[in-house]
């Protein structure tokens, strides 16, 4: 079965699709759309990023739900049934529509930089009539570019918040922080993407062919390898069934780099962003349930109303790109000791769903994590959803995530406390880490030291004291043994700080 995909107005059909061809390279080597770069081909510096669409059953207003995603580490299967925006996509001048009318792809022609009238003037000074996108102009006229390697992916970026697109309710520094730039400095770039505030798209047209190309499930075989887009729980669990080794896909922001940089090849796959009954959240006064094929971007408010501590860590995690494309799920079973929300989750008391075609079972997330590489995950099963429970009045939260660089950076140590303070004594404690151990891990000799103890500056030093003995971090280029060591008791140090009402304003100015 081909894979179908809108690519400004022309339904792109392809036969004979290598699963793991990432869009990128699909872009560049055989569409010759150069217009998207390739900078690291790891998800890291936003050059490549496009924006994908695909029908919004968000309730969010518009016909069609953009995201800015990496096109370096998506791969050509998970185009299936979606909308393609490249930044060839917003001239008329280097793409006409098939229609031949010259306007926009979805622009409307009050919207269109192409059409006979243009949108309101950004405010700034020389704009000129040309056949470039409103943005395009804004980022020339600030001097927003130097060599220009980078500005494609700031346009793809900046024009997604123009619109609409998911997180374009953020700060433009927000919505940046997976573009990269090594000449212009980044001053003028976020003076010209607060210039442009909204652009206004007709999806009307778009919606409709999305519509007519949505199908049955995709699948196909390219020289051997077979792979799959199923579109329920239920296809998903009799497929694992008969393809139990199958790699599964869903955001392949971690599996997307074991193509890229490791070279590896995956066999069978089974792609799982079509699969509908994995996008569900529930939010009940009792618990958050998340289906694992959440994606983070989305999961965002949902966690923030959780606790906000956990929405600042969601913020941090990746780039924009990165959690819309990122699921929860995927963090999850990927097992890495150096992934972000297993820590807290497992603070939080999280429980994980895992199903196969024989039913389904229920453990508490910190029990999925065995050893280094190795989850609690029999063949045939898969993620489908992770329960939080919703934090009680009597809980002291703090998630803190210390990075070398604060945005888009992966975790030197990320600790999660959960205290249960009840008249002045602590009655239950779950502490948890990553970065700290081959796996994400609760740390038992601090947990030990605190319930049953006064919440108090003393208890929460020796706490602090046994949490040392708790792990035997590694060195490595995040930071030392020691560092981490030092860093993890700080953190609880935190906790009681800002419980005690101690603004840390250096702490607080440097986390914003
Ligand atoms: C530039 C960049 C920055 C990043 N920054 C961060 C960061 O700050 N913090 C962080 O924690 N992570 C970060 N990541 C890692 C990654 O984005 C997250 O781990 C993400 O949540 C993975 O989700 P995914 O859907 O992309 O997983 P995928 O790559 O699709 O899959 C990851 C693994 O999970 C398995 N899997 C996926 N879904 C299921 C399921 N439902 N059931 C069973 N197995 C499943 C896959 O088979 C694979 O083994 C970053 C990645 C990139 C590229
Ligand atoms: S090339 Fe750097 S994020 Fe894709
Ligand atoms: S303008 Fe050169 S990398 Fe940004």
């Amino acid at each position: 079965m081909a894979v179908k995909f809108i690519l400004d107005g022309e339904v792109i059909e392809l036969a004979d699709v290598d699963p793991t061809a990432t869009v990128l390279d699909h872009l560049r080597y055989r569409m010759r759309r150069t217009g998207t770069k390739e900078g690291c081909a790891e998800g890291d510096c936003g050059a490549c990023t496009v924006l994908v669409g695909s029908p919004d059953h968000s309730g969010g207003g518009g016909a069609v739900q953009w995201r800015a995603v990496n096109a370096c580490i998506q791969f050509l299967p998970m185009l299936h049934g979606k909308a393609l925006l490249t930044v060839e996509s917003l001239t008329c001048a280097s793409s006409p529509s098939p229609s031949g009318e010259g306007l926009g792809w979805g622009l409307s022609s009050e919207g269109s930089a192409c059409g006979k009238a243009p949108p309101p003037a950004p405010p700034v000074k020389g704009r000129g009539e040309s056949a470039l996108n409103p943005l395009q102009s804004v980022m020339a006229e600030n001097g927003a570019s130097q060599c220009g390697f980078c500005t494609p992916g700031f346009v793809m970026s900046l024009y997604g918040r123009a619109i609409g697109a998911s997180g374009a309710d953020m700060p433009v520094a927000d919505v940046l922080a997976g573009n990269l730039c090594r000449c212009t400095g980044y001053g003028p770039i976020l003076a010209a993407g607060e210039a442009v505030d909204s652009l206004r798209r007709d999806d009307a047209a778009l919606a409709a062919q999305l519509a007519a190309i949505a199908g049955e499930s995709a699948s196909g075989e390219w020289q051997g390898q077979r792979w799959f887009a199923p579109k329920s729980c239920g296809e998903l669990a009799a497929l694992l069934a008969d393809y139990p080794d199958a790699r599964l896909v869903a955001g392949a922001t971690d599996v997307g780099l074991w193509v890229t940089k490791g070279l590896r090849s995956l066999g069978a796959v089974i792609f799982l962003g079509d699969v509908a009954d994995l996008s569900g959240i529930e939010e009940t006064d009792e618990a958050l349930t998340i289906g694992a094929g959440v994606r983070y971007a989305d999961a965002h408010p949902h966690f923030a109303r959780l606790h906000p501590d956990l929405g600042e860590l969601v913020r941090r995690i990746g780039g924009l790109q990165v959690r819309n494309a990122g699921t929860v799920g995927g963090n999850v079973a990927n097992g890495s000791p150096i992934g972000d929300g297993p820590p807290a989750l497992i603070a939080l008391g999280a429980e994980l769903t895992l199903r196969s075609a024989s039913g389904r079972r229920t453990m508490p997330l910190k029990d999925y994590f065995l050893d280094y590489g190795k989850q609690d995950r029999q063949p045939g099963e898969f993620v489908e959803s992770i329960r939080i429970p919703r934090p009680g009045p009597q809980a002291v939260i703090h998630i803190a995530k210390l990075s070398r660089r604060f945005d888009s950076d992966i975790s030197a140590v990320c600790g999660a406390f959960n205290l249960t303070v009840e008249q002045g004594t602590i009655t239950a404690a779950r502490v948890a880490f990553g970065g700290m151990a081959a796996t994400p891990r609760r740390a038992a000799g601090c947990e030990a030291a605190l319930v049953g103890q006064p919440f108090s500056e003393a208890t929460i030093e020796a706490a602090a004291e046994a949490l040392k003995a708790d792990y035997t971090p590694l060195d490595d280029v995040r930071g030392s043994s020691a560092y981490r060591l030092e860093a993890a008791a700080n953190l609880l140090r935190r906790l009681w700080l800002r419980e005690q009402g101690t603004v840390i304003s250096v702490l607080e100015a440097l986390d914003g």
